[in-house]
């Protein structure tokens, strides 16, 4: 039996060929192999939501993943959301605005399943939006500012997708491209 086993994960848009454990979970592969440290670990068993990460664009806990798993996929991290220059995100600014922290810890699980929810269901209202942001941990904030938050990026982005649409050159017609 093998000790190790080559992957390769793409990762905010890098491929990564590691040579790991066949048992190495996606979020110590992404803390421990690959420095991005963002991703945090709570409960390591699914249930706190800390470690939340988007898998093909779909939220998924990295401690219940084994990072063989998620060979083919594409995965992205906390640290894809902000700026090339490390500004922070319209999502992320909405948090530090609304409150949605305190100690922090739970927050790169709840920016992450934000992030993939509301570009899955842009028009969320915001009682779905306080069902979804249930099924992640936090100790701190009584999570009334955190779906304060996720909802004001929602309408934020209702309002940059509507403007996006109004500035975009019409087509007549029967014209042709
Ligand atoms: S650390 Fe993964 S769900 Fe808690
Ligand atoms: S802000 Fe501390 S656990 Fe959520």
């Amino acid at each position: 039996m093998t000790d190790v086993q080559l992957v390769e994960l793409t990762v905010n848009g890098e491929r990564h060929d590691l040579a790991i454990p066949p048992r190495r979970t996606l979020a110590d592969v992404l803390r421990h192999d690959l420095g991005l440290t963002g991703t945090h670990l709570g409960c390591e068993h699914g249930i706190c939501g800390a470690c939340t990460v988007l898998v093909d664009d779909q939220p998924a806990r990295s401690c219940l993943l084994f990072a063989a798993q998620v060979e083919n996929a594409t995965i992205r991290t906390v640290e894809s959301l902000s700026d090339p220059d490390g500004g922070l995100s319209d999502l992320q600014r909405c948090f530090a605005e609304r409150h949605g922290l305190q100690c922090g810890f739970c927050t790169p699980g709840f920016l992450m399943l934000a992030e993939g929810y509301l570009a899955e269901e842009p028009d969320a209202t915001r009682e779905e939006i306080r069902e979804v942001v249930a099924s992640n941990l936090c100790r701190c904030t009584g999570y009334q500012t955190i779906v304060d938050a996720v909802d004001d990026y929602a309408s934020r982005r209702r309002a940059a997708l509507q403007s996006a649409l109004d500035a975009a050159p019409t087509t007549t017609a029967g014209s042709t491209a």
